[in-house]
């Protein structure tokens, strides 16, 4: 008698293009639940279609077929949630990415954090901390640092160590020394760090008012009141509920007058505080608290 075989499994293995997609959102809920359960990471509210791509570059990489089988790897090997954590955090960053922002941010911002005795920000998803180095650097230029106390967190841990260590590749210093210029830096950008550790070690004098932790977005409260909140490019990756539930979250962390500053290709159109807020500068995406 001839063997039926199911081409589909377990060795014709099916490629995300030939996966029903019911079964697939199916397997994509179960995993997400599974490592909420286990792990306390929240990913149910994600932007489905790039939580499903980088579940896929994580299943190839392992040498996986399914997303099922994924799964039984994440919940039984907490080091394959580590790994699938890098994965689906998406950590891309750099030093004064979008200069646009930075240079807005020293004409427009800094004349107001001027005015305060002590200034107190936040980067909210500050991934391997280039934007906080960035930051340090401008608030050092305007003669701010010294009464500026800069909170950088991030859900993943791993990124927050590279963060502290302050060493960032070599060959993305000539990037960054024009986006330095672009951003408005008044010295030489080559002054803030030395080639160490077969890196671009920064100087530690920058992070010594910055307090690096793990915070969850999506699971954690409030820990203090702002001056500045900036979180960019990390609300792009939710779904449109749990960006109102983060919205709500930096409504409540920020004093009156205080500065939301989101990602080039986020907004606060269309969430439920957009009327607490005016707009201090559109195309750079920076908001003040106003009621
Ligand atoms: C693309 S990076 C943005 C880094 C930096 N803000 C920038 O604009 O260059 C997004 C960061 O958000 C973090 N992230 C994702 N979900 C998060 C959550 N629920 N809570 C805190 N951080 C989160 C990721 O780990 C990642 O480091």
């Amino acid at each position: 008698m001839a063997v039926q075989v199911d081409e589909r499994l377990p060795d014709a293995a099916a490629t995300p293009a030939q996966y029903d997609p019911d079964l697939e959102q199916l397997e994509v809920q179960l995993l997400l639940e599974g490592i909420f359960k286990q792990y306390g990471f929240d990913f149910r509210s994600y932007a489905y279609a790039s939580v499903r791509r980088r579940l896929w570059k994580r299943i190839e990489a392992e040498g996986l077929t399914t997303i099922s089988g994924l799964q039984e790897r994440v919940l039984h090997e907490p080091a394959m949630m580590e790994r699938l954590l890098l994965d689906l955090s998406i950590n891309v960053t750099a030093m004064f990415r979008d200069p646009g922002f930075y240079r807005v941010f020293r004409e427009q911002v800094v004349p107001t954090l001027r005015t305060y005795p002590f200034i107190r920000l936040w980067h909210a998803g500050c991934a391997t901390g280039e934007e906080v180095y960035s930051m340090a650097m401008l608030l050092e230029e305007e003669s701010l640092y010294e009464r500026s106390r800069l909170y950088a967190t991030d859900i993943n841990e791993v990124v927050l160590q590279k963060a502290k260590a302050g060493i960032f590749p070599l060959e993305r210093m000539q990037e960054y020394t024009e986006n330095y210029i672009a951003a408005g830096g008044k010295r030489a950008f080559s002054d803030y760090y030395v080639a160490k550790y077969g890196g671009a070690l920064f100087s530690p004098h920058l992070t010594r008012n910055v307090v690096f932790s793990q915070h969850n977005l999506v699971t954690d409260s409030s820990f203090s009141e702002f001056n500045a909140i900036l979180c960019r490019n990390v609300l792009i990756y939710f779904d449109k509920s749990l960006q109102a539930r983060v919205h709500e979250l930096f409504y409540n962390s920020l004093a009156m007058f205080g500065i939301l500053a989101l990602g080039s290709r986020e907004s606060l159109r269309f969430s439920p505080f957009e009327d607490s807020y005016e707009q201090i500068n559109g195309p750079e995406k920076i908001y003040r608290k106003v009621r």
